[in-house]
């Protein structure tokens, strides 16, 4: 008889597509509607209410903020029946506010779960974030090396020309120094204007997206996220708080960190097995964006697991009530 108190990740994955397919059905009417926060809301409140159906002892560690400033699917929430594995559940619920109120690519509902004490309990602060798919030697880049060197390094390690790697970069005042410093390698670069996590994930599929490394910083917590995709896809990643004062300082002394300039390796932010579902909410070189016809609606999400490096695609047409 199995245990139904440990990690089943076969059994669950299915469960927590299902999860990330409701956020999306749920942000659906709201694409392209300008209206960023009607859209999240939606996509909490669906998320959160087919998380409770699940068979879980889960505790939120990567949610919608603090407490005190998310009413659901905050930091610390208890989710799930209560029955079952006690897991952790970093997730976000609409990764891409404001590209779904335009209705721009990438777009997604994003949720991840792995036993209970092995997601890193990132606090809401930035990330310095650095990503390549698989395939080259362990630590052949690293957060300590200057944008010209990690570009010159993967170079070197693909044996091509810095001017045949491309590079995605979040399009933020904050970067112009680094975009500039890649450019200047002759490296081309995709600026995304948000969503992050999708960002990372491109890097994974290299053949498919033409992206081969990303850089730069972007929420803590979509970085928790990224890492748990890479470790079912198999490629690096590693990352860096970053704080602007005492008060995000505080928060992450709150979240248990205690060395501040710490670089964590993918493996450090997730130190188990995971599992990782997304559904397009606006389409995207991950996954398509969901489609409406009359009397149907249609997402398609990508489930994965590390313990197998499994990557499914999954489509599901279903009546719209
Ligand atoms: P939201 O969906 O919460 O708006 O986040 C989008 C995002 O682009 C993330 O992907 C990224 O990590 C973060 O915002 C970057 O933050 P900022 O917009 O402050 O640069």
């Amino acid at each position: 008889m199995p245990n139904p108190q440990e990690f089943h990740d076969r059994m669950l994955s299915l469960g927590l597509a299902r999860v990330s397919e409701a956020a999306a059905h749920a942000s659906a009417r709201l694409i392209g509607r300008g209206d960023e926060k009607a859209a999240d809301q939606a996509a909490v409140n669906a998320m959160r209410d087919q998380l409770n159906m699940l068979d879980i002892k889960g505790v939120v560690v990567i949610g919608e903020g603090e407490r005190d400033e998310a009413p659901m699917l905050f930091i610390g929430e208890e989710v799930g029946t209560g029955n079952g594995p006690a897991v952790d559940i970093a997730l976000d619920p609409l990764e891409g506010t404001t590209l779904t109120a335009k209705d721009m690519p990438n777009a997604l509902t994003v949720i991840a779960m792995a036993p209970r004490g092995t997601l890193l309990h990132a606090p809401d602060v930035y990330m310095d974030k650095l990503a390549i798919g698989p395939g080259y030697p362990r630590d052949v880049i690293s957060l300590d090396m200057t944008p010209k060197e990690r570009v010159e390094a993967l170079a070197k390690a693909r044996r091509c020309k810095p001017s045949d790697i491309t590079t995605c970069i979040l399009e933020r005042p904050r970067h112009e120094a680094m975009i500039e410093e890649v450019r200047a390698t002759g490296a081309a670069i995709r600026l995304i204007t948000d969503g992050d996590v999708a960002g990372v994930i491109h890097c994974a599929e290299a053949d498919v997206t033409g992206i081969d490394i990303y850089m730069g910083s972007g929420g803590a917590p979509e970085g928790v996220l990224a890492a748990s995709a890479l470790k079912c896809m198999g490629g690096q990643m590693w990352g860096r708080l970053l704080f602007r004062n005492d008060d995000e300082r505080g928060r992450a002394a709150k979240a248990g960190i205690t060395d501040f300039n710490r670089i964590y390796a993918r493996d450090e932010m997730v130190t188990a097995d995971v599992i990782f579902a997304a559904t397009g909410v606006t389409n995207g070189s991950i996954v398509q964006g969901v489609r409406r016809e009359p009397g149907f609606i249609t997402t398609e999400t990508i489930l994965m697991r590390s313990k197998t490096g499994s990557v499914r695609r999954m489509i599901y047409r279903n009546p719209v009530k």
